[in-house]
C-alpha cells in the first residue's frame, strides 16, 4: 500500500493518534502520556511529527527530533490491520528525509526492553545495532 504521509494536524489527527498509541504502546509512564507528548511536540514547533493516512484515517505515525547533533526517531507505529505493507518503512524513510533536509548526519533510536523483535524492522531499513547503555532522567517539574 502507498499511504499519504503528511504533517500531524491536531484538529484532524489528535484523537486518532492517541487511540493508536494507546492500542500499540499502552503507556504507563506519566511523561509518555499521549496527550502530553503531542502537546509538547506541537509547542516545540519543529514540524517533525508525521502521520500516514488511508483516506482520512490515521494508520501510522512517526515522530522525529533533531538537536543539531543527532536525529532521533520516536513513536513509529502502524495500525495492526495495516502492517507488513511497508507503511512503517515508508514512514521511517519520510522522517529520515526530513532529518536529512535539515542537516542531520546520523539518526539514533531506542527499542524498549520487551520489544526486541522490532530490531529486525530497523535492520531491514538499514540501521545497525550499536552497543550502548541507554540512560535517562525525568524532570518532574515539566510532567503534568
Ligand atoms: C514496527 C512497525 C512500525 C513496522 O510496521 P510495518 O508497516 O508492518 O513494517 P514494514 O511492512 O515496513 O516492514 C518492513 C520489514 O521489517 C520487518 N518487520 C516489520 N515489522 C516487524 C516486527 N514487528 N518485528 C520484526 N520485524 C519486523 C520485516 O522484515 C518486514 O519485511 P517483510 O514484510 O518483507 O517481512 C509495526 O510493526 C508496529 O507498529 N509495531 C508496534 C510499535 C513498535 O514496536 N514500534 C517501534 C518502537 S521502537
Amino acid at each position: 500500500m502507498n499511504p499519504l504521509i503528511t504533517a500531524f494536524d491536531a484538529q484532524l489527527h489528535r484523537d486518532q493518534v492517541i487511540s493508536l498509541w494507546q492500542a500499540v504502546f499502552g503507556y504507563e509512564a506519566d511523561h509518555n502520556a499521549p496527550l502530553l507528548v503531542i502537546d509538547k511536540k506541537l509547542e516545540f514547533g519543529d514540524g517533525l511529527f508525521f502521520v500516514a493516512l488511508d483516506d482520512q484515517a490515521v494508520i501510522g505515525t512517526v515522530m522525529a527530533g533533531y538537536d543539531g547533533h543527532r536525529g532521533w526517531i520516536y513513536s513509529i507505529a502502524v495500525s495492526p490491520n495495516y502492517r507488513k505493507q511497508r507503511i512503517g518503512s515508508t514512514l521511517l524513510a519520510f522522517a529520515e528525509r526530513k532529518l536529512s533536509e535539515i542537516g542531520c548526519m546520523k539518526i539514533n533510536l531506542q527499542i524498549m526492553e520487551g520489544n526486541e523483535a522490532v530490531e529486525n524492522f530497523y535492520l531491514a531499513n538499514g540501521y545497525h545495532t550499536e552497543k550502548r547503555i541507554s540512560m535517562g532522567k525525568r524532570l518532574p517539574e515539566n510532567i503534568a
